[in-house]
Parts: C-alpha cells; sequence; structure tokens
C-alpha cells in the first residue's frame, strides 16, 4: 500500500485537533471535521497556537510550522474526505454513533481507504461491521495529548489485514511515534490497566482511605506518575473514564471493574474534569473547586449541595456582569 499523502480526521476535539496536528507537522494534507463549525474554530485556534508554541521554544523551524498550518483544511462536510488515504475517527464514545459515523465513510470514502478508530476501549470489530471494508478498518488509539505522548496503540479487528495493520503501523511511526499492537478486547492493552488504576482511586477516595491529594502524592511521588489518578481523571474526562469502566465491565463480564459510585456521581453532577473546569482533583491548569471539606475532604462529594448552590451564584454573577456590560455598551 503507497504511503499516505491525504488524511481525513473526523472529531475536532482535543484528540481530533491533535492528530490533525501531527499529521499536518509531518508533511499530510489534512481534512479536519466536524459537525459543530465553533468546535472548528476552536480546533484551529488551539492548533495555530500549538504549532507557534513550538515555533517559539525552537522545535519547529518557522517554514514547516506555517507549512503545516496551511496543510490543514476545516470542513462541517464530509464529501470532503474523498480524496484521504486513511481516515481517523475521534467522536464521542458512543458505538452506536460511531457505526454510523463508519456506514458514512464507508460510502464517501476510496476503495482504498483505510477507516481508521481512535476508540480507547470500544470493540474495532464491531465498528467494522457498519462497512463494506471490515479487512480496511482498525484501531488507532493515540494518548492526550496526542503530539506529546510518544505511543500509539494499533488495534487488530478480527477481520483487519496484515496490508492495513502494516500501512497504520507506518503512519503511526511517520508521527513519530511507538506502536503496541492489541487484539480486539474490551479496553486494549493502555485502558484495561489505567482504568481500574483510576476507579480504584475513586474507590480510595470514596471509602475514606485517604484524601484525594494523599492518593495522588502517593502515586506520583510513590511510582513516579508525571500525574496522580484522579488528576489524571480530570485530564482525561470523568465521563470518558466512567464509559470506558462501563465498556470493560460489559465486555470482560467480571465484577471487579464495575465503576466506583463516586465516579458515577461526579459524572451524574457535570463534574467532568478540566473540560468543564469541575473535577476531582485538587489542582490542574483551568481547574476551579468548588468547596473544599473542612476536616478531612475525604467525603467532600457528601458537600455536593453547597457545590452546586456556589455554581449557581457564580453563574448568575456572570450573567449580571454581563448584562451591565450590554448595557454599557448600549449607553456608549
Ligand atoms: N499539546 C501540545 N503540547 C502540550 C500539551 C498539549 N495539549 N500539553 C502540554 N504540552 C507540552 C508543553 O508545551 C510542554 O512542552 P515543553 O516541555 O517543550 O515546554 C510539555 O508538554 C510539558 O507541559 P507542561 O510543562 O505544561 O506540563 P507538564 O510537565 O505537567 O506536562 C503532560 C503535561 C505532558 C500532560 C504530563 O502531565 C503528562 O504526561 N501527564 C500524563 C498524561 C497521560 O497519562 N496521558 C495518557 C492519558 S490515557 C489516554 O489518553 C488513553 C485514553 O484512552 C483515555
Amino acid at each position: 500500500m503507497a504511503a499516505a499523502k491525504v488524511i481525513g480526521v473526523v472529531g475536532s476535539g482535543q484528540m481530533g485537533s491533535g492528530i490533525a496536528q501531527l499529521a499536518a507537522v509531518n508533511g499530510l494534507e489534512v481534512w479536519l471535521h466536524d459537525t459543530d463549525p465553533g468546535a472548528l474554530t476552536r480546533a484551529e485556534k488551539s492548533i495555530s497556537e500549538s504549532v507557534q508554541r513550538s515555533v517559539s521554544k525552537g522545535q519547529l523551524p518557522q517554514e514547516v510550522g506555517a507549512e503545516a498550518l496551511g496543510r490543514v483544511r476545516f470542513t462541517s462536510n464530509l464529501e470532503d474526505f474523498q480524496s484521504a488515504d486513511v481516515i481517523i475517527e475521534a467522536i464521542i464514545e458512543s458505538e452506536e454513533v460511531k457505526k454510523i459515523l463508519f456506514g458514512q465513510l464507508d460510502r464517501i470514502a476510496k476503495g482504498s481507504a483505510i477507516l481508521a478508530s481512535n476508540t480507547s476501549s470500544i470493540s474495532i470489530t464491531r465498528l467494522a461491521t457498519a462497512t463494506s471494508r471490515p479487512h480496511q478498518v482498525i484501531g488507532m488509539h493515540f494518548m492526550n495529548p496526542p503530539p506529546i505522548m510518544k505511543l500509539v496503540e494499533i488495534v487488530r479487528g478480527a477481520d483487519t489485514s496484515d496490508d492495513t495493520f502494516n500501512a497504520t503501523k507506518s503512519l503511526a511511526e511517520r508521527f513519530g511515534k511507538t506502536v503496541i499492537c492489541s487484539q480486539d478486547y474490551s479496553g486494549f492493552i493502555v485502558n484495561r490497566i489505567l482504568m481500574p488504576m483510576i476507579n480504584e482511586a475513586f474507590h480510595t477516595l470514596y471509602t475514606g482511605v485517604a484524601t484525594k491529594e494523599d492518593i495522588d502524592t502517593g502515586m506520583k511521588l510513590g511510582t513516579n506518575h508525571p500525574m496522580g489518578p484522579l488528576e489524571l481523571a480530570d485530564f482525561i474526562g470523568l465521563d470518558v473514564c466512567l464509559s470506558i469502566m462501563k465498556v470493560l465491565h460489559a465486555g470482560l463480564g467480571d465484577s471487579k471493574y464495575a465503576p466506583c459510585p463516586l465516579l458515577g456521581q461526579y459524572v451524574d453532577a457535570g463534574r467532568l474534569g478540566r473540560k468543564r473546569g469541575i473535577g476531582v482533583s485538587g489542582e490542574g491548569r483551568k481547574m476551579k473547586f468548588l468547596f473544599q471539606c473542612p476536616c478531612c475532604s475525604c467525603f467532600c462529594f457528601m458537600k455536593t449541595k453547597a457545590g452546586k448552590a456556589k455554581v449557581k451564584d457564580e453563574a448568575k454573577k456572570e450573567a449580571k456582569e454581563k448584562d451591565e456590560e450590554k448595557k454599557e455598551a448600549k449607553a456608549d
């Protein structure tokens, strides 16, 4: 199979825009798709800022950065993916939604195109059944943040061909990544091991063994992890962690994978981590914490009501400030 020249990425969130950036910096033409034009605008800004940061740090020559930015095209029309040699899906973790998308991509993409999923745990074999080309469907799982993390986990579905595997591996290596290969079982390699650890960190907090700070510090300093498990959960997104635990539980059928009730409760309360500015850990950029248990903080979820009240108050205050600004602007 000839080396890929054009890549399509579906979903312009943190993962999709990071993958698009990687592809562009490594010389590929990129189409980045999202149904939400606002998400595309945010992705364009974040890719541009990230590339410019690499240029200003001297990690990327200025002309290479400028050329890379010129190679990314943003679209809300999937038909633009007709020229893509490889299409990487990075949308929400829903098997149903992904299957619909894979059916659409199968109709739009050229016959030789590979359809890859960045799914963190959903069956590649089942996604492939939505297409007429199961031998060209594969898992290409990047870690967050894709431009920084050195790993790509490649997942072979039951019918993935050797050609598809080799072409996907070459592409990941062109991006400067180290490849590992997993068979298609729930959670693959990384999340099969990482998510039960994060879930156990929630149980440790839930049962009052320790404070969130001590749990994270213990794992950071005691095992040299760059982030503690609760901080990492906020970084990944608590909704994503919960959905992966549910996939592990359903797919592997062992009660040891049952999601911790506290993780479920945080998600129910909308505390999804960094992307919402509210999560479980006590630190991290862009994080705002609504409450801190004054005595021990290990059962801080019991303070939900106080937290909610504060969120409401803050939202009201923000709305009032905006109204006042509008009034002032009108008066001018
Ligand atoms: N995009 C591009 N560059 C980024 C970045 C991003 N989103 N975030 C950080 N960086 C860069 C910074 O610019 C900085 O670059 P220099 O060293 O050249 O200055 C470097 O990364 C370090 O960043 P910071 O100094 O700001 O912060 P840090 O030292 O705390 O590092 C981190 C940030 C790289 C994210 C680090 O904390 C880390 O490795 N955390 C663990 C991340 C991890 O485990 N990811 C995997 C999650 S699991 C997953 O993704 C699988 C799944 O399916 C859920």
